[in-house]
């Protein structure tokens, strides 16, 4: 006698109406945050080698990405500044000047979108030092965690002053949300975010971020001392806790796909919103796979930001951003 499947899951997967009906996550272009490299002059664009596709701008053409942003319904940009040589120094005081490259972006998409659009900036020194690393080192070459945290505290406040919406610390350094949250109550900025890094590892995926920021050549040995080891996860809730009890009010976790399990383990622990960040070598790694004719890139991009949504995440941070809003029909 045949017996057949009285439950066929392929009855929903038959027809691109029902698929649509069932599918459980969507990823739209407010789920999108669009990382942007900052540099001096003006009209200038300068194509970074290792991120195909992906330019430093000049503040006049941040100022047209973030209106290309808004048109496109992309919530948030994020700002990574690099950084002229002459201006890098061992102790990375650059970071505290209110006429920075990062605070003159800053001001000048405020100027011209307003809350049309939210400001996101890294906090972290690595632009600003001659070393390349993150924070203040010793004389052996140690980063050290509280002079650091003091400076990065200055920083923030700095972009804070500039029009910052959201403060994005990418240090990994013990505390600094807690620093930097009652700094800002303190300067009465108490609706400005912290967007805390909070498991961010040491990764081999950032080095074309490195080049674009410039401080690849300057970097002597690795991070490993303050970011996380990637054999970790239990550790990444420890941090995620840290920085919650502290005043972040959202988290991010970096890499992203290779590390999406950390992802959703946050979320379903903590159930605060949880943005990745598809970093710099994972964004190479699709645009090399598309080079050499082994991949469709529009299907490849939503595929993963569609999976980071279902991990959990509230977001993306993504070089695709608006290609992507653009798929989506924006
Ligand atoms: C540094 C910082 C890095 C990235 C964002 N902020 C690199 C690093 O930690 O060395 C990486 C982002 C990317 O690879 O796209 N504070």
């Amino acid at each position: 006698m045949t017996s057949y499947p009285m439950t066929r899951l392929r009855r929903t997967r038959a027809t691109a109406w029902s698929r649509a009906m069932h599918r459980e996550v969507l990823v739209t272009p407010a789920d999108l945050i669009w990382p942007l490299f900052v540099t001096e002059g003006d009209g200038v664009e300068d194509p970074i080698l290792s991120l195909p596709g992906v330019s430093r701008w000049s503040v006049d053409g941040i100022v047209a990405r973030a209106k290309e942003a808004v048109a496109l319904g992309i919530p948030c940009l994020a700002l990574f500044p690099n950084t002229q040589p002459d201006r890098r120094s061992e102790d990375g005081k650059e970071a505290l000047n209110p006429d920075n490259l990062m605070c003159r972006a800053i001001r000048a998409i405020k100027q011209a979108c307003g809350d049309d659009i939210g400001v996101l900036t890294d906090v972290a020194l690595d632009p600003y030092t001659s070393h390349g690393q993150d924070g203040l080192i010793d004389d052996a070459g140690y980063v050290l965690n509280d002079q650091t945290v003091e400076v990065l505290v200055g920083q923030s406040l700095n972009q804070a002053a500039a029009g910052a919406d959201i403060i994005a610390p990418s240090d990994m350094m013990d505390g600094r949300i807690g620093a930097i949250r009652e700094a800002l109550e303190g300067e009465g900025h108490v609706n400005i975010q912290i967007m805390s890094y909070a498991a961010k590892y040491a990764s081999a995926f950032y080095g074309p971020f490195r080049d674009a920021v410039g401080s690849r050549g300057l970097l002597k040995g690795n991070k490993k001392t303050y970011q996380m080891d990637p054999g970790n996860a239990e550790e990444a809730l420890r941090e995620v806790e840290m920085d919650l009890a502290e005043g972040a009010d959202s988290v991010m976790v970096k890499p992203g796909l290779p590390y999406l399990d950390i992802a959703a383990r946050v979320k379903d622990t903590f159930g605060v919103p949880v943005f990745a960040y598809q970093v710099s070598g994972e964004y190479a790694m699709i645009e090399h796979a598309v080079a050499a004719g082994a991949a469709d890139r529009d299907a490849m991009v939503l595929e993963t930001l569609l999976a980071f949504k279902r991990a959990g995440c509230s977001g993306v941070l993504t070089y695709h951003a608006a290609h992507a809003a653009r798929l989506m029909g924006a």
